[in-house]
This record gives C-alpha cells, structure tokens and sequence, in this order.
C-alpha cells in the first residue's frame, strides 16, 4: 500500500514545474529506472545513506561524490529536482546515487529493519499555516518508520529555517527513547558541520535573514 492508498496527508506541495525538455525527457524514461530503487541494494548490510526531499540534489551530490564508498538514496516528489540529479549522476558517472521520485514514506515501509547508516532531512517543507501543520513531514509517525529502518548507531541530521518547527521537531524527540540529541551546547545546533554542505533552499533562508537549525541525533 502506498501513501495515496492509505491516504496518508500530502507533505511536499507540486510535483512537477515546466514541461521536460526532449533531454529531460529521456532521463526520466530511461535514466530513473536504472538509478531506481531497489529494494535489493539495500539489503545486504552495506554502507547506505538516505536524503528525504532533497530538492535541486546539491547537498545529495556533494555527499555522494565525496563518499564513494556508500550508496546514497535520494527520494523527491518534485520532477525537476529528480531531473537536476538524473543529470548530474549521469555526466558524473555517479555509480553511488539511487533516487526514488515519490514520497519517502513509501520507501521506509519497504526498507528492511536497521538497513541505514544515515538519514537527512534537511529543510522540509515548513507548512507554516496553522491548519495545515499537520502535514509536516517530521511527526512520530515518520519517526517511527526510521526507527525502523536506521541502524543502531545511525545518524539522523535535520535542519529547518523555521523556530516553531524546530521546537516542534525537538517535541517530537523529547520522549523518544530511540534517538538520543547530539547536542552539548548552543554551538551544536547553530552551526552547520564541514561534512554538511549547505542547499539552495538554505541560502535562500540566509538571503532573508532567517536563523537555520541543525539538530543531528543518533539512532540508538
Ligand atoms: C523546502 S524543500 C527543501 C529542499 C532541499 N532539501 C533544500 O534544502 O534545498 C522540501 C523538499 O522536500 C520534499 N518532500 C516533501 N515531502 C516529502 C516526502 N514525503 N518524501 C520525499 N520528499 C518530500 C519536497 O518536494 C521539497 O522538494
């Protein structure tokens, strides 16, 4: 069953912007299933990462060309931001990078238990709306299918532009016994760590002045 079967609330806004071009075209006919996701490849105890919506691709494609040695699962809804990184990891011959182009939700239900090294979340969609909070994307419910699928000492690295959504994130952990805040002082959710490259829409953030939070926790 899927998120639309079982009717689960819609947490990213479009799915498609302009018409592909003839080029993009054939990427997604042709390019996706090759660097789809299969189910297999994440089953046999590898390194593996996962990057939940991640936009124009920048920060999964810094990851994945200076981590070689790990297979990077990239899952997006929005068709031009899977178009960028198809286009990316074919010139780069990026062997390491697979992409679902969906919701997430969809791929944790099938990951087998303890089978992530990392998870990122990073920027999701801040639906700053009242009544339309509960379509944000972090909620027990996303947390419980990446207890599911995150190794015991894995990492789960977030970020958000957004101060109520940060203290909500934060709620949601605060009596959870499964992950454990990184965090010893101000410096640590402040500051954005060298191995995490910022994304666009993080400079956008920047560009308008808006305070950026980086929580990383670990899956115990
Ligand atoms: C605000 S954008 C941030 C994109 C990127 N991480 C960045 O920092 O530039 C949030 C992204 O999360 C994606 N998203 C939202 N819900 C999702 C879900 N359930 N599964 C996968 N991606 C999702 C959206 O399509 C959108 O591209």
């Amino acid at each position: 069953m899927t998120t639309d079967d079982r009717r689960e609330l819609r947490s990213f806004g479009r799915r498609r912007g302009r018409k592909p071009s003839p080029r993009q075209a054939d990427l997604l006919r042709d390019d996706l299933p090759r660097f789809g996701f299969d189910v297999a490849e994440f089953s046999d105890g590898g390194t593996a990462w996962l990057e939940i919506g991640f936009g124009g691709g920048e920060h999964l494609l810094w990851q994945a060309r200076n981590n070689p040695g790990v297979r990077i699962l990239g899952c997006e809804p929005y068709e031009d931001g899977v178009i960028k990184v198809l286009s990316a990891v074919t010139d780069g011959a990026l062997e390491n990078v697979r992409i679902h182009m969906g919701d997430v939700r969809d791929v944790l239900r099938q990951l087998p238990q303890a089978s992530l090294d990392r998870a990122f979340i990073l920027f999701p969609d801040p639906w700053p709306k009242r009544k339309h909070r509960k379509r944000r994307l972090v909620n027990p419910a996303l947390l419980d299918l990446l207890a599911h699928a995150l190794k015991p000492g894995a990492e789960l690295r977030l970020a958000t532009d957004i101060g109520d959504y940060a203290r909500t994130m934060l709620e949601s952990f605060r009596d959870e016994a499964r992950f454990l805040w990184q965090a010893e002082s101000p410096e640590d959710w402040r500051v954005r760590p060298d191995d995490w490259p910022g994304t666009r829409y993080e400079a956008k953030a920047e560009d308008a002045g808006r305070r950026r939070y980086y929580f990383r926790f670990v899956k115990i």
